[in-house]
């Protein structure tokens, strides 16, 4: 089974506040999805492996610590994951980028796909796909099986809100996917809505209904 972090660092929690508020618009819910990725982030990278190399400082020679093996990807699921990318990329400016395509059907609420594009040497990077609703959990299972298709084995899910429906399904299908989330919220309405939630992160990054 994976494990699910929830990262509520007081400024995660601030920030995740005044983006659920229907008054903040487009700009501010913009910003501040892309510092919450970078604070998640900064906990989703905690176990980054690191080695031993030599530099020379300006006073002597001496050992210092780098990043060791493999790279990191970064693959939002479109629209919304956009939201996320700058924000992890300015943690880790040498990170790849992938998108997948990918929308839920209005009526029957399941994931149709519409795009995929990788990084060539997907399936050597550590992966970090991100999306910031997890609702039922069909997006994140389809973009996890495009991902696993194409050879990746070291994939963690980064959400901003999660649903307890959604996490068990990704869970149940994806056991070696970590999950991590900003929140976990109370359930899903008639329309597969986060409740609370924050509405269509689609919809209020973009500006669009
Ligand atoms: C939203 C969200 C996720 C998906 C979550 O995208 O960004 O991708 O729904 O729902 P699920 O867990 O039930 O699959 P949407 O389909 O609205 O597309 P958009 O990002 O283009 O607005
Ligand atoms: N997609 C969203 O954008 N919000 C939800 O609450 C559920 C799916």
């Amino acid at each position: 089974m994976s494990t699910l972090h929830v990262v509520d660092h007081p400024l995660i929690q601030h920030k995740l506040s005044i983006m659920r508020n229907k008054k903040t618009g487009s700009k501010d819910f913009r910003e501040l999805l892309n510092e919450i990725a970078m604070l998640m982030g900064y906990e989703l990278t905690r176990d980054l492996p690191l080695e031993d190399i030599t530099i020379e400082t300006p006073i002597c020679k001496t050992k210092a610590k780098t990043i060791s093996g493999k790279k990191l990807a970064v693959v939002p699921i479109l629209r919304a994951g956009l939201g996320m990318v700058d924000g992890l990329l300015r943690l880790v400016p040498v990170a790849k980028c992938g998108h997948i395509g990918l929308y839920r059907d209005p009526e029957t609420h399941k994931p149709v796909e519409y795009y995929c594009k990788l990084p060539p040497d997907i399936e050597e990077r550590i992966v970090i796909l991100v999306d910031p609703m997890l609702a039922t959990g069909g997006s994140a299972c389809d973009a996890l099986t495009m991902l696993k298709k194409h050879g990746c084995n070291n994939i963690r899910f980064m959400a901003l809100v999660g649903a307890p429906e959604g996490v068990a399904k990704v869970q149940a299908e994806h056991p070696d996917v970590d999950i991590y989330v900003a929140a976990m919220d109370e359930c899903l309405n008639e329309n597969a809505y986060i409740v609370p939630g924050l509405g269509d992160a689609g919809d209020r990054i973009f500006g669009t209904k």
